[in-house]
């Protein structure tokens, strides 16, 4: 796995209960890269022609999209990838952050069909996340973000590609939601997305894509505006990599023991 910063990632325990599993012998690791050097470690990493895969994190995303020669619809909609698999003489670029997201829901018993959506935020964690939930065929979408030309932006690039109505917060800001997803990584410095309670009134499910040991500032606040279901980043977390795993090896890794062992850990 490639990234900036990388020591805190839970990647290679993750990947390491995932391969136990199904008794593969894995080696993955973390490597540090320096801002300009992707290509160069990616490439030097798959000079070996025993390596299967590798996943890429923050702020790499978006360089790895570039290197890689095959891309998948979620990728391409995305435009960031976090999975690179080696296949038949290519490299294909995955992005399975949406889909795990979206299979964190599903785990978490969390209908997302038919749902009005808000998502607070519109960098690189919104944009990969967004096509999975356009899929899921929640009924609207409502992007805040504290630059509203990049949600705008965003919301451009939606309009003519779905049939789910994406709009800015904006252009939503008397409406209810149900779901809020809280896609900045505000809760790793405590701090909240400057936005009025109201948005919590009809909102049934918060989800911070950032996850702590304890109950993140989004999370405290949705509790206490009376939001009954909350969910932090760490169950999608296991769910992309759950996805990335099965890019590479094509089995399904069981995730609800691994959920236990992390929470215990923290
Ligand atoms: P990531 O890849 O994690 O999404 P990013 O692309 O830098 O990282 O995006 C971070 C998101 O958090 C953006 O939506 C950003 O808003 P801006 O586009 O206005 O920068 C949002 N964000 C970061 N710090 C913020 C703050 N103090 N208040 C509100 N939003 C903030």
């Amino acid at each position: 796995m490639f990234g900036n910063p990388i020591s805190q990632s839970k990647s290679p325990i993750i990947h390491a209960n995932f391969a136990k599993q199904f008794s593969i012998e894995l080696d993955y690791s973390k490597q540090l890269v320096e801002q300009g050097d992707f290509e160069k470690s990616v490439g030097s990493f798959f000079s070996d022609h025993t390596s299967v895969g590798a996943n890429v994190t923050s702020p790499f995303k978006e360089e790895a999209f570039n290197w890689v020669d095959k891309l998948s619809e979620a990728a391409q909609v995305a435009g960031a990838i976090n999975t690179i698999i080696r296949k038949d003489d290519h490299f294909y670029g995955e992005n399975t952050d949406g889909a795990g997201l979206v299979a964190d829901f599903a785990f978490n018993n969390v209908e997302l069909k038919g749902k009005r959506v808000l998502i607070i935020g519109a960098g690189g964690a919104a944009k990969g996340v967004l096509p999975a939930l356009v899929r899921a065929q929640v009924h609207a979408i409502a992007i805040y973000n504290r630059t509203s030309a990049r949600a705008e932006s965003l919301v451009n690039d939606y309009k003519t590609r779905s049939d789910v109505n994406v709009t800015t917060y904006s252009e939503a800001v008397n409406e209810k939601f149900d779901i809020i997803i809280n896609a900045t990584s505000l809760s790793l410095k405590g701090e909240l997305p400057p936005l009025s309670n109201h948005v919590f009134s009809d909102c049934h499910v918060a989800y911070d894509m950032v996850y702590l040991s304890h109950e993140t500032s989004f999370l405290t606040l949705a509790r206490t505006q009376g939001v009954k279901h909350r969910l932090d980043g760490l169950g999608m977390l296991v769910e992309q990599a759950a996805l990335s795993f099965f890019h590479w090896f094509n089995k399904h890794p069981d995730t609800s023991e691994l959920r236990r062992t992390l929470i215990a850990r923290d």
